[in-house]
This record gives C-alpha cells, structure tokens and sequence, in this order.
C-alpha cells in the first residue's frame, strides 16, 4: 500500500476545512434565510447553534476521521463497529446528490462572472435582469455548459491529492475569496444604505424568532461547516496527531461564521442602498444585486468581483464534496485516485444532468410536489441526509467511541467534559429536533 496522502500542514488543513465550510451556504443562502427571518435575532441562534451543536459535531467528524485514517464507511466501521458503516454509506451518497446540484448553482455563478466581465449588466433595469435570469435558467445548452466547466474545474483539483491538489488550491482561492469580500465590504460601508444594512443584521427582534426560525437556524448550522456526510470526517482523516483538534475546529467555525456574516454585510447594505427586497429569497442574489451592479459606478468590476467570490466560495466546497466519494473507491476498492476521480466526478457530472435540466426540458418533474427536480434533491440532503448522518456520527463519536480513547484525541483536557456532553446529549437532541420538525411532526 501506497502512504496515506495527508495536509502537509495545520494551516493547510485549515484553510481546506474552511474552505469547504464557506460556500453558498454562506454568501448565498445565509443572506436570503436571514433577510426571510428577519435579521438580528435569527443570527443570534444560528450563531448559538454552531457554537453548541455545530462545533462539537465538527470535532467528532474530524475525530473519527483523524482515528480511523479512512473514508466515512471505513471510518464509521472502524470507529463504530460494522452497524455503523451505514451512516459512511448514506455520507458517501449525499456527497453525489449534494454535488450534483451544487455544481448547477456553481455553474450559474460562474456564468454571471463571464457576464460580468463583458460588461453584460450596465444599463439593464430589474425586469430586465430578472428576465435575463428566467432565460438562462430555461436555456438547456447553456445550463449543461457551464455545469460541466465547473465540474471539470472540480476534477482538475481533485486529481492532484490531497497536498498537491485540495491543499494548493485552497491556499490560493481562499485568500483570494477572503480579499475579494473585504473589497466588497469597503464599498458596501460606503454606501448610504450601510447603516440600514447594519441594522437590519443586527437588531435583534424577537417577536420574529418563530419556532421554524429556530430550527431552520439549527439546520443551517449543519450546511454551512459541512457536517452530516463524511466531508469533515475525510479532511480529518489526512489530519497529523499533532494538530491540535478542538483548536482547529474553532478557528474553523469562527471563520465560516465571520464569512457569513460580512455577506449579508456586503449584501444588505446594498439592499438598502437600491431599495431592493432583502426577503427576496433564493434569486437575492442573482436577479437583486446585479440590479445594483448596473446602476453602481464600477457596477461591472464589483459585479465581476462578487461572482467570482462566489464561484471561488463554491469550488473550494464542491472539491470537499468530490473527495468523499474518491476517498471511498481509494480506500475500500482500491482504486487509483486519477480512476477514482474521473471516474465519479463524470458519475456526478451526469447525475447533475437532471438538475440542470429541471429548469427548462424537465420542468415537469416533481419529487416532491410543485419542487423542481433541483429543489428536491436539496431538500432531501439538507432536510434528511446530512442531519441523519450529524445524528450516526453524533452517537458514534459520544456512545460507541470508548470515553479515554477519545480525551487522547483532546490537547486539553479540562475541555474535553463539555465536548462530550454536548456530543452525547445537546447535539443528538437538536438533531431529532430537526428531524421531527422537517417532518412536520413539530413547529
Ligand atoms: N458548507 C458548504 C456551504 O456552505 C456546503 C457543503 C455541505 C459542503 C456539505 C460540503 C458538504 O456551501
């Protein structure tokens, strides 16, 4: 057997897990769900949330890798005994249906950078961009264009390895991604709608905190670092012993959230600043900033700037997401990772046919009712998947892995207590809750 391929160091596992938890989770969704919630109070959750469940699952996912040093199958066997491969198994098959359909929006954002940089916003008002949008959604060729471009971008990375290929990369687009955004923050602090935009993130009304904001908040908390599928779990499994593993977590989960929140500071503020919607929802940020692009002085640089931001924020995920199924056919069938990784990112790329598709050719059908194709697939792994597996590895890392065994993992020992109850008790909890509330049951 060849040596495990592993990060050459901790920054470089660093900014990988970083970059896999920033993503559209961050700059897309996390705007549009806090602008639907109300601001303020909903960020006060989500931010409870990843600091009491969202953390302490990141550390049993980066542990249970870091101590199997395997894919999440073999990992969840070797950590959990053979009943819990299953919860690998059904992370390996999020990792298809999740990238599948990310490698769509990736595409769209990809897209509106090559329009961006024609100029192809100035001068359109907002019918005309929303018209612009509704086109490109229904145009198949355009759709399946700009999915492959992206996933062949994923490819390309995945192939080189872990040091020389996921760590790299990571070390040039993430700080490249942390730039673009301080860029954009500067301009929306200047524009007249900052104090608006501010206020708006930050007042905290809680009237709005409905019990849905609560859960939602909760749910979001597992998208956004990347929890529930092994993605974690595999990042941890090339991590050295050496690296200090609560730390790490930490520095992680503060950065995604710090990202997240000057999003909505990049994108709030210019809200206010054109009078657009900031409940807008999903299309906030492709058919309402470009709105705000075209009537900006420097509107196609920004516009430009912006969707590279995000096309660099959803490759850095995507490569995560790709390198759970490699890790599996590496790891348990042996397979050269150049085989592996064309392999199933071809899998992947035509498993997000559909998706690309539902807009135009498939729009008519439904998984679930009145939901596109594209719709529904998120909503099963976010709704589903990702929490069922949060759920596995929760009880795993608390129940199944032996108490001093895991304190081997922690650098300090005083800390280790409330990991472990949180591990056992709070996060498990939280996540029935979810459960049960997705399905209705509650809220
Ligand atoms: N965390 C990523 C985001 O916020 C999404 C993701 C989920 C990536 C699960 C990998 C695994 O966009």
């Amino acid at each position: 057997m060849p040596p495990r391929d592993h990060w050459s160091s901790r920054l470089g596992f660093v900014l990988a897990a970083a970059g896999s938890a920033i993503g559209l989770g961050n700059v897309w969704k996390f705007p549009y769900i806090t602008g639907v919630y109300g601001g303020g109070a909903f960020v006060l959750v989500y931010l409870a949330a990843v600091a009491l469940v969202g953390i302490p699952i990141l550390v049993a996912e980066i542990l249970i890798g870091r101590r199997a040093r395997k894919d999440p199958v073999g990992a969840m066997r070797a950590v959990g005994g053979r009943a819990w491969a299953g919860v690998g198994w059904l992370g390996v098959g999020a990792s298809f249906v999740i990238l599948s359909y990310y490698s769509v929006v990736a595409g769209w954002t990809l897209a509106y950078a090559a329009r961006a940089a024609s100029g192809g916003f100035t001068g359109l008002d907002a019918a005309a961009i929303s018209t612009l949008f509704d086109a490109f959604l229904a145009d198949p060729t355009r759709q399946l264009f700009w999915h492959a471009c992206f996933m062949a971008l994923v490819i390309a990375i995945v192939v080189g390895g872990v040091a020389k290929g996921l760590e790299r990369w990571n070390k040039v687009l993430m700080p490249a991604l942390v730039a673009i955004l301080l860029v954009l923050f500067v301009v929306a602090l200047r524009s007249p709608g900052a104090a608006a935009g501010f206020r708006f993130m930050f007042h905290a009304d809680f009237h709005k905190l409905t019990p849905k904001a609560w859960l939602e908040a909760l749910g979001h908390s597992f998208f956004t670092l990347s929890l529930g599928m092994g993605a974690m779990l595999t990042y941890g499994s090339y991590l050295s012993t050496k690296t200090d593993l609560l730390r790490s977590a930490v520095v992680i989960a503060v950065f995604d959230a710090l990202m997240a929140l000057v999003a909505g500071l990049v994108i709030f503020p210019i809200c206010f600043t054109f009078g657009l919607q900031p409940a807008a929802g999903p299309g906030l940020i492709f058919k309402t900033l470009p709105v705000a692009f075209a009537q900006m002085h420097g509107g196609s640089l920004f516009a430009l700037l912006f969707f590279l931001l995000l096309a660099f924020a959803a490759l850095t995920s995507a490569i995560s997401l790709l390198e759970v199924a490699v890790a599996y056919f590496v790891d348990e069938r042996g397979w050269p990772r150049p085989r592996a990784t064309l392999g199933m990112g071809g899998v992947i790329f035509l498993l997000g046919i559909p998706s690309a598709l539902s807009f135009s050719r498939l729009a008519h059908v439904h998984l679930y009712p009145g939901m596109t194709l594209f719709d529904s697939l998120d909503t099963l792994a976010t709704n589903y998947l990702l929490p069922i597996g949060g759920l596995g590895i929760a009880l795993v890392a608390g129940w199944r892995l032996a108490r001093p065994v895991a304190l081997e993992e922690f650098r300090d020992p005083r800390l280790f207590p409330y990991w472990h109850l949180a591990i056992r008790y709070l996060a498990p909890v939280a996540v029935v809750l979810i459960l049960l509330f997705k399905m209705g049951v509650v809220g």
